[in-house]
Parts: C-alpha cells; sequence; structure tokens
C-alpha cells in the first residue's frame, strides 16, 4: 500500500545510473527528482537533460519535484525527460488551475506541492484537478533536515478533505522521512513517502526501503 520515492539528491552523483538502477532493485516505487533552481529555493541540482539520461537506464515512474519559479516554461522539457509524474509548487504560480491542466493535457500525471507554512486552503479548489498532493515536511531546498511534526496534523485534515470530497488523490510527503517518523507519517494518512538520506545514506539501501514500509 505504502510507495517510496526515493530521492536521487541524496546519491553519489558521481555515479547516478548505477545508484538509481541500487533503488530499483532495491524495491522503489518510483524515483523522485529534485529540480531546484536556486531561486524559488536556495540550491542548484539537476535539470531536464539529466532526467533524460536517467529514463535510458530505469523503468521506474518517474516523480519529478519542480521546485522553480516560472514552472511553466519548463513542464514541456520535463515531459519530452520523460517525466511520469511532474508536481508544482503552488507558492510559485498564480494559475495552477491552467498549470495542472498543461500537465495533464500531455498525459503526465499531475501534483501539488506545498511548503510547511502553506496553508491547505490554498490548493482546495484545484483538488479535483490533481492526482497527488506533496506536503513538504521540511522547507525545501536540501536534503538531511528534520521532519517538522506539525505537518502530521497537516497529513491529517488533507486526508479528510479528500474523504469528504471522494477524489482520487494521493498524499506524498517529503523531506526528514526516516524510519522513526514514516510510520506517524503513513498513520496520518500518506501513501507516498519520499526519503533521500535515509535510503541513500544507508548500508543497505533495500533494507531501508522495506523498513519504510514497514515491512522488517
Ligand atoms: C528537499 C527535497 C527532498 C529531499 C529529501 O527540498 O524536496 O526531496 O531530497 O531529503 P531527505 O529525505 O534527506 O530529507
Ligand atoms: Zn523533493
Amino acid at each position: 500500500m505504502v510507495k517510496i520515492a526515493p530521492s536521487l539528491l541524496a546519491a553519489d552523483f558521481t555515479r547516478l545510473a548505477e545508484e538509481v538502477l541500487k533503488v530499483e532493485q532495491g524495491g522503489a516505487d518510483l524515483l523522485h527528482l529534485d529540480i531546484m533552481d536556486g531561486h524559488f529555493v536556495p540550491n542548484l541540482t539537476f535539470g531536464a537533460p539529466v532526467v533524460a539520461a536517467l529514463r535510458q537506464v530505469s523503468k521506474l515512474p518517474f516523480d519529478v519535484h519542480l521546485m522553480i519559479t516560472n514552472p511553466q516554461d519548463h513542464i514541456n522539457a520535463f515531459i519530452k525527460a520523460g517525466a511520469d509524474l511532474i508536481t508544482v509548487h503552488a507558492e510559485t504560480h498564480p494559475h495552477l488551475h491552467r498549470l495542472l491542466q498543461t500537465i495533464k493535457d500531455q498525459g503526465v500525471r499531475a501534483g501539488i506541492a506545498l511548503n510547511p507554512s502553506t496553508p491547505l486552503v490554498t490548493i482546495e479548489e484545484v483538488l479535483p484537478y490533481v492526482d497527488m498532493v506533496l506536503l513538504m515536511s521540511v522547507n525545501p531546498g536540501f536534503g538531511g533536515q528534520q521532519f517538522i511534526s506539525t505537518v502530521l496534523d497537516k497529513i491529517r485534515r488533507l486526508r479528510q478533505m479528500i474523504t469528504e470530497r471522494n477524489l482520487p488523490v494521493v498524499i506524498e510527503v517529503d523531506g526528514g522521512i526516516n524510519a522513526e517518523t514514516a510510520p506517524a507519517v503513513i498513520a496520518a494518512g500518506a501513501t507516498i513517502l519520499v526519503a533521500g538520506s535515509a535510503v541513500y545514506g544507508a548500508v543497505d539501501a533495500a533494507q531501508a526501503i522495506a523498513s519504510l514500509k514497514g515491512l522488517d
């Protein structure tokens, strides 16, 4: 039931293809790709050419998390690169309905992300148009940060909003997920957990993925 999306941000960048295959063979359900622009968040990562290159070596669904301003200018490049799911931040665009529709019109699943301080009401009107809501449980920009525990209540309230509206929307949580924080996140109603350091920092990635799923 619970899916794990290892974040490549915590991988060894000198061996990206191997690092992707390691989690693919280790039971990952999706690959989480953190795209940062040094503007919306205070850090830069990689862009569509890296995603396209990795598409050649992996069959995992690519979960592209855009932490960039002007996401509308880059969506097509990530779709062309092989994204299966594109998540945009609600804080980056005034016309979320149009933005999400642009993604979905091209046959790609669309997600909407919220920073820890952004209220759920921001996305209430677009909830029928998304496949996934990504709740950030750290301030985006860096891996290895500490889980913000007040997000647990936000997950519960979002789960309730989705249930009340009878929508097929899944909840993904990103930031500070490890074997200690995962059980509460799952109990609150998340079904996709992003994990960077907990998977790539572990000696055995497959074992780390199983333990996040609660299978060990
Ligand atoms: C943070 C990114 C996360 C990050 C998670 O801005 O969106 O996906 O890689 O890293 P950990 O799991 O180490 O907190
Ligand atoms: Zn992310």
